[in-house]
């Protein structure tokens, strides 16, 4: 089991290639599709992603992996092929999201906890049966006048650890995601606060990932930037950021964990890839960093397709560039002027 588990891993982490994370909650994708004044129907999710699925280029070339939901896991474009079967023509891994969402912690702290680990066990015996090689769960961490308290790292961690073990025992690998989230307040959430909280969290996420006894080599890491909250003064350069990420990381992560793949949390197109892009470009590393991203890879594309089908071609041309250049990043051979260039 192990092997196999080190083996979808490392796949996942091909050289130039990433993941989509395409497991928008159905309140989440409403937000996206609201912004272009869509209506959130079961119809237009569908093709929203059968667009995405179905890029061939960027697929084959750019994306290893997908994370669905419970509905596409099972879901089918409009001509009845399923969203699986597509995607193991391109050669991705379909993954899933576990989690139930996050929810206010007791408390008035204002944090949140993941929760769904009950029914767990059996739900993944059923993603696995329907192919799902690995699995997503996301832990938010806040940042304000009070938090992160111990409490609600400790219990975002162990939830973590549960997850992730639960998800070997089925033989999925699981992505464990603890994200700092970047909507703090001035004065709390700086540069400087985002890599101290950063380490805290990951510090605490391995110990518990240990405790439980989850094998570090049938996983993957998917954790946020060292960024100051989008209120915050600060402003790093690119390669202050991605100087700071991967010192926090080399501190924190394992070199047993087979690679890390990041959010880009609200992130810019170009910011997420630029910084992806630096941090391939500092040395001695123990493990390769690529994208997991939801926004950063699908901004331009939704817009572009804006509920008609129409505009299929248009819609998957723009995801392919952004997949492509974020592939570059991986690489650590992204540049801005190749970037226009392209586009
Ligand atoms: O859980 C978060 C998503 O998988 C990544 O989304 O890249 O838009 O932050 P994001």
């Amino acid at each position: 089991m192990t092997k196999s588990l080190n083996a979808i891993a490392q796949k996942l982490m091909s050289p130039g290639q990433g993941i989509l994370a395409a497991d928008e909650s159905e309140g989440t994708i409403a937000k996206r599709f609201a912004k272009i004044n869509l209506p959130n129907s079961l119809d237009l999710r569908r093709d929203y992603r059968e667009m995405l699925f179905r890029s061939t280029e960027a697929m084959t070339k750019y994306i290893s992996g997908v994370i669905l939901t419970e509905e596409t896991l099972e879901q089918s474009a409009a001509d009845g092929t399923t969203f699986r079967a597509i995607l193991a023509d391109a050669d991705c891994i379909p993954g899933i999201k576990v989690d139930r969402g996050a929810f206010p912690m007791p408390g008035d702290s204002g944090e949140k906890i993941t929760e769904g680990l009950d029914g767990l066990r059996q739900r993944l015996v059923r993603y696995a049966e329907l192919g799902a090689g690995f699995a997503k769960w996301r832990a938010v961490i806040t940042i304000n006048d009070v938090a992160p308290t111990r409490n609600n790292i400790r219990a975002n961690a162990h939830a973590l650890a549960r997850y992730a073990i639960l998800c070997q025992e089925a033989g999925i690998v699981p992505i464990v995601e603890p994200e700092v989230v970047g909507d703090g307040d001035p004065g709390n959430h700086s540069l400087e606060r985002s890599a101290q909280v950063t380490g805290e969290v990951l510090e605490n996420v391995f110990k518990e990932l240990r405790l439980a006894g989850v094998d570090l080599s049938g996983m993957l890491l998917k954790p946020n930037m060292v960024l100051p909250g989008v209120n915050s003064r600060d402003r790093p350069g690119v390669e202050e950021v991605a100087r700071r990420t991967v010192d926090v990381l080399k501190q924190h992560v394992p070199a047993a964990v087979p690679g890390i793949a990041f959010l880009s949390g609200g992130q810019t197109d170009e910011e997420a890839t630029a910084h992806l892009s630096a941090m391939n470009q500092i040395a001695y590393k123990p493990w390769p960093l690529t994208f997991s991203y939801g926004r950063a890879l699908q901004n331009v594309a939704l817009r572009t397709w804006a509920g008609r089908r129409e505009n299929f071609p248009a819609a998957q041309a723009a995801f392919t560039h952004r997949a492509h250049m974020n592939s570059l990043a991986a690489l650590g051979e992204w540049s801005n002027e190749a970037d226009r260039a392209a586009a």
